[in-house]
């Protein structure tokens, strides 16, 4: 196997859920190529995700994915020193389209497989974003299966301080939303109403606050089903204002509080949850004031790409070298 250094180009790939995404990146930071083709529509009739339409929809979008990517890179594909796919955790066939191509491809062109967790991939988002990021770090990781705070001190290296003992912040937002009748994914929803409504309207629970670094978020959903059917009349918009300033000032106290036990120089957000932007400003406010660097990568990198797969692939190689050809899917694989 080659060296692994800043020339070397990793085609990444990604469909753990509902996005099928293939990316070239050159030396785990410089994306040549970063294709993401949603099945939002496909899903949104249903109110969620479907795990079989999202494999079905896999096996068709995948070969045009990937080819685009090269592509788009402009690049020959003789140049793609290693195939990178995420092997959970996610829906198994879901997970099983990417890592049965991943694998072919490998074979094909022979060069390394490496399987990636989806978890450690959305820790790079911020990486990829600014290469000059300092350690040590505190990762606030939301999305829809995961909330999690996690201590990282060098690519590779990281410790989870704390994590939901429910609900995920981002599945607090869909059930939100789809209670509310804003449909499906439920946080862009839930933010775009939040803008015409009052923040302090409803003074929903911080379940844990001041307590450890977990997470609780379904008594909220539940405080806020509770307090709908108490007041019918209430608007909409002041009570998902009111929901996302409570999910907010929990997610943005508690990353604070793990970055001063942990003593990190910055605290980065990412996962879908992250491409929220009243947390996006409440976090780098929270930064701000504390005198710490605060990162918050574009939205594109929040959400699940290809372009993280590659560039943890990158890490992932460099350290451990190339996945056995025997790994399989794992859904419920754990960061640590
Ligand atoms: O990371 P992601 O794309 O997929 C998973 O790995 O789960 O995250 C999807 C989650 C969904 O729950 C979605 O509602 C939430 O991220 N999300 C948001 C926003 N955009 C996506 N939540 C709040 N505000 C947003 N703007
Ligand atoms: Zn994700």
């Amino acid at each position: 196997m080659p060296d692994v250094d800043a020339s070397t180009v990793i085609l990444g790939i990604e469909t753990s859920c509902d996005e099928t995404s293939a990316a070239i990146v050159l030396g785990g930071n410089d994306i040549a190529s970063n294709v993401v083709s949603s099945q939002i529509d496909l899903h949104a009739e249903f109110g969620g995700v479907v795990p079989e339409v999202a494999s079905r929809a896999h096996l068709e979008q995948l070969n045009p994915v990937i080819a685009r990517a090269i592509i788009e890179a402009g690049i020959d594909e003789s140049r793609i020193d290693a195939v990178a796919c995420t092997v959970g955790p996610g829906l198994i066939g879901a997970l099983l389209v990417g890592v049965s191509a991943a694998k072919g491809l490998s074979l094909v062109w022979d060069v390394p497989f490496v399987g990636v967790n989806h978890l450690e991939a959305h820790l790079y988002a911020s990486l990829l974003d600014d290469p000059t990021i300092e350690f040590p770090l505190v990762v606030l990781l939301v999305s829809g299966g995961h909330t999690m705070l996690v201590e990282m001190h060098a690519p590779g290296e990281y410790r989870l301080l704390g994590q939901t003992i429910d609900d995920a912040a981002g599945e607090a937002f869909d059930k939100v939303a789809r209670f509310c009748g804003l449909g499906y994914p439920g946080g862009p929803a839930v933010e775009q109403l939040a803008v015409d409504g009052d923040p302090t309207a409803a003074a929903f629970p911080r379940a844990m606050r001041d307590q450890g670094l977990d997470f609780s978020f379904s008594g909220l959903k539940t405080s806020v089903v509770n307090f709908v059917r108490k007041n019918p009349d209430v608007s909409v918009a002041d009570v998902v204002a009111s929901f996302q300033a409570a999910v907010v000032d929990v997610l943005v106290h508690k990353a604070r509080r793990a970055a001063d036990e942990v003593g990190a120089v910055g605290i980065a957000l990412g996962g879908g949850v992250a491409a929220n932007g009243v947390l996006r400003a409440a976090l780098l406010d929270a930064c701000a004031a504390d005198g710490r660097r605060g990162y918050v990568p574009s939205p594109e990198m929040c959400t699940d790409n290809a372009a993280m797969i590659a560039a943890a692939g990158w890490h992932r190689l460099r350290l451990d070298g190339p996945s056995p050809l025997d790994t399989g899917a794992t859904p419920n694989l754990r960061l640590v």
